[in-house]
């Protein structure tokens, strides 16, 4: 049985938060809001609490956990030491949806980091997870609360559709804000490196860094080495194939629009995730946004994705977005996995 907790975004109930606390203290299982996706939260501490997460998930043991914290002062714990950048970062950045891979403590559990001798930490933004922080007073293990593979959730709703009665607890506290999963950062290395792009993007980091490089974020292939364990090209995915359509706008959109008419001329029914600005009709047309605001788009693409998954769609074609620069990267990048390789360019 997983409870649920309805709470105020804004101003969070203290005593539905303290509930919330002791379930996290005592080893449990609590879903929560984030700025950016919904968090599966456990004790980073509790060994047997992080296995039961993977165990939820479905995830594999190779695939590291970030660990949440109130502030910059309350990674100390967790790391080998904190660089000056790392407080650079935290000072403009935190709280907020960006994630920094530094060297570890040896007394976070391997569980949590996956055998590496880095982890990852991060200060949340929204005040639900800040109160629930606050209130527990321990670091919390939080991967994003989907089952493995699946988009991950940006509403409560999409918690219960992976996750109902695999863990004890979700706190509702309305839709997230970002929509798309913190900036991985690594500081581990010489020059920092975006292993995740996110909401905090290159030109941001690049306002308070001398340096800072895109790891290799496109879809890594099999053989290549993986530059963070849990950036597998087939991720985000919605259940019903989808096929991504790149290019200046007019010619995705005849494109798609011409393989829309020949997939429901061959009986399949078809999905589409369009921008306000597009021509396309039907049933399954879902509007993420106008191009002219990415930052909307963010925010509403997994929602997309899951709403027509629950519409037992059999394809989804989707439109690609402006991909080179600010939010444009993470979404293309969230696209192109859950594209796995289906990618047409026009
Ligand atoms: O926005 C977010 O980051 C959300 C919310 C809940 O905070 N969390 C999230 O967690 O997206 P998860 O587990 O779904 O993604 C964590 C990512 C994975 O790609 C993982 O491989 C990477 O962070 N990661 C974690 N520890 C790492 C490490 N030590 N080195 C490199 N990558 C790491
Ligand atoms: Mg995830």
């Amino acid at each position: 049985m997983t409870d649920i907790l309805i709470l105020d975004p804004h101003t969070p109930d203290p005593e539905l938060i303290a509930q919330a606390a002791e379930v996290l203290r005592r080893g449990g299982l609590v879903a929560f809001p984030t700025e950016t996706v919904y968090g599966l939260g456990a004790h980073a501490f509790d060994r047997g609490a992080i296995h039961r997460v993977f165990d939820a998930k479905g995830r594999p043991a190779t695939d590291p956990l970030i660990v949440h914290v109130t502030s910059v002062e309350r990674i100390a714990p967790l790391v080998a030491d904190i660089p000056e950048t790392a407080r650079t970062l935290a000072l403009r950045f935190w709280p907020g949806p960006l994630t920094l891979v530094l060297p570890r403590s040896p007394s976070v559990p391997d569980e949590v980091t996956a055998g590496l001798e880095t982890v990852a930490v991060r200060v949340p933004a929204h005040p639900v997870a800040r109160a629930l922080l606050a209130a527990a007073a321990i670091p919390i293990a939080a991967p994003s609360a989907n089952l493995f593979s699946r988009p991950s959730p940006t509403r409560a709703a999409h918690v219960l559709q992976d996750l109902d009665g695999r863990i004890d607890l979700l706190i509702d506290g309305g839709p997230t804000n970002v929509g798309v999963e913190s900036t991985v950062l690594d500081l581990s290395r010489s020059i920092p490196t975006i292993l995740r792009p996110g909401a905090v993007t290159l030109e941001m980091l690049l306002e308070v860094l001398p340096r800072v490089i895109r790891g290799n974020v496109a879809a890594p292939t099999p053989t290549a080495p993986m530059p963070s364990p849990g950036l597998l090209a087939k991720h985000y995915s919605p259940r019903a194939p989808l096929t991504l359509y790149e290019g200046d706008a007019k010619s995705v959109a005849a494109r798609l629009a011409a393989d829309a008419r020949a997939q429901v001329a061959r009986g399949y029914s078809v999905g589409i995730v369009a921008a306000d600005e597009d021509p396309f009709e039907g049933a399954h047309v879902v509007r993420v946004g106008s191009e002219q605001d990415l930052a909307g788009v963010a925010s509403h693409l997994y929602s997309a994705l899951r709403e027509l998954d629950a519409a037992g769609v059999d394809v989804i074609l989707a439109r690609g977005f402006p991909a080179l620069s600010g939010i444009g990267v993470a979404i293309a990048d969230r696209l192109r996995r859950a594209a796995d390789g289906r990618i047409v360019r026009c």
